[in-house]
């Protein structure tokens, strides 16, 4: 098989970035190691910025988005008996978007379908071969059945267990990480949600988020310990647990019900530099994880996608190299840029095991500062809702 840009990793970036090549006219073909259905199985954040909106509507993808989905134009955080509003279009003019990332990625399958883009699904022992030259091929096997693509790029997007970043060598790689000493445990239930606008808590108990994908489907988050699993928790703990975590107004007006999914998912910062060695390009989160409290993983991999997509037109359409040379750097300085939001909010929400009273201290300096100084709450508007691209 041929293509121009080989795409391994049929999750958002790989869809978005093979759906915004597919309508400037560059060939690509995907290889997924799951089934579709499993990928849209996935439960993950519903916080879309501008630049992600903005790139489905460049590939055709944003209708059922603009319909189904609700812009939110601030958002709240609690402490002690506090509680203060973040107003982002005060501060920006920008709203968020609220809209399942599953549904991102639901709309992006579909539009591939209906182009007859192609996704090679169920795929194993994928290997990269020659990204170094300007000949570079993919390996893998589907049905027990050996398969190559012949191409002249490839887009490692491939999430962080994948093995687009493996590719790189260890003497050209760098890699940055901080675990956090702490999960979240996520509900997903088919409730109204406790307010029309995300609840950010901090709460002696530790972190609790209220959040929702639509008006009849929430979706509520508790810290919890690394040595917990959904079994540790029925709903009943989930639910009382969640209301010492929130504001009293907002504890005793909770709609409870069955949960439809609950799951722990670890916290970590993890970054890969650099982004690109020879034809490989990485984007998402094969190169850079954040934890979820800034809800920057898909809106950062939609950076990426952007500056990538850009890159490989410019070298198609006009034969300059000048975008794929600068893909790296471009993309880690806006990355850099989300892991620091991600990571400060992290720090300004959670309760960490080591915090001594000094550490307790400061981050209520940090709360009390934030919640009365605008400058402080422009500069959180301004990262929540996403930099300039
Ligand atoms: N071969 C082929 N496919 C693979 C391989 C492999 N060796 N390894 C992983 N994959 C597939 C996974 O099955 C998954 O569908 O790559 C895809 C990677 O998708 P994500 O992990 O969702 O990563 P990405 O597309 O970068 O999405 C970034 O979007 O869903 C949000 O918040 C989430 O931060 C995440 C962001
Ligand atoms: C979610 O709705 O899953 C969500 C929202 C905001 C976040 C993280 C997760 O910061």
């Amino acid at each position: 098989m041929r293509t121009q840009v080989a795409i391994i990793g049929g999750g958002p970036a790989g869809l978005l970035l093979s759906q915004l090549l597919h309508v400037n006219g560059i060939d690509s073909v995907i290889l997924e190691r799951k089934t579709r259905d499993y990928v849209l199985g996935r439960i993950r954040a519903g916080v879309l910025e501008q630049g992600l909106v903005r790139l489905m509507e460049e590939a055709g993808c944003a209708g059922r988005m603009h319909a189904e989905g609700f812009s939110h134009d601030g958002a709240l955080i609690s402490y002690g008996s506090e509680m203060f509003r973040i107003d982002f279009a005060e501060h920006t003019g920008t709203p968020v978007l609220i809209y399942g990332q599953t549904e991102v990625t639901r709309d992006l399958y579909d539009a591939r379908e209906k182009a007859g883009g192609r996704i090679e699904f169920e795929v194993d022992d994928v290997v990269i071969r020659d990204a170094d030259t300007d000949r570079p091929h993919v390996q893998y096997t589907r049905n027990g059945t050996a398969r190559r693509i012949d191409c002249e790029f490839v887009a490692g997007c491939d999430g962080f267990h994948g093995v687009s970043r493996q590719a790189i060598p260890l003497t050209v790689r760098r890699e940055y990480e901080k675990i956090y000493p702490f999960g979240w445990l996520g509900v997903l239930s088919e409730t109204p949600p406790v307010n029309h606008e995300l609840i950010y808590a901090n709460s002696e108990r530790g972190f609790a988020l209220c959040s929702m994908r639509n008006d009849h489907l929430s979706r509520y988050y508790i810290q919890c310990s690394l040595s917990d699993s959904p079994a540790d928790w029925t709903d009943e703990a989930f639910w009382e647990e969640l209301k010492r975590r929130i504001p009293k107004a907002q504890a005793d007006t909770l709609v409870t019900g069955p949960s439809i999914e609950k799951s722990i998912a670890p916290l970590r910062s993890f970054v890969t530099e650099p982004m690109r060695w020879g034809r490989l390009f990485l984007c998402g989160d094969a190169a850079h994880i954040v934890p979820p409290t800034g809800a920057k993983g898909l809106n950062t991999a939609a950076s990426d996608v952007h500056y990538l997509y850009n890159a490989l037109r410019e070298y198609y359409r006009d034969g300059s190299e000048a975008g794929i040379d600068a893909y790296s750097e471009r993309a880690l300085a806006r990355v850099w840029k989300a892991e620091r939001f991600s990571w400060w909010f992290s720090s300004l929400l959670h309760r960490y095991p080591d915090q001594s009273a000094f550490d307790l201290k400061m981050q209520l300096a940090d709360l009390e500062f934030l919640r009365a100084n605008k400058a402080a709450q422009q500069a959180m508007a301004e990262n929540y809702v996403g930099l300039p691209y």
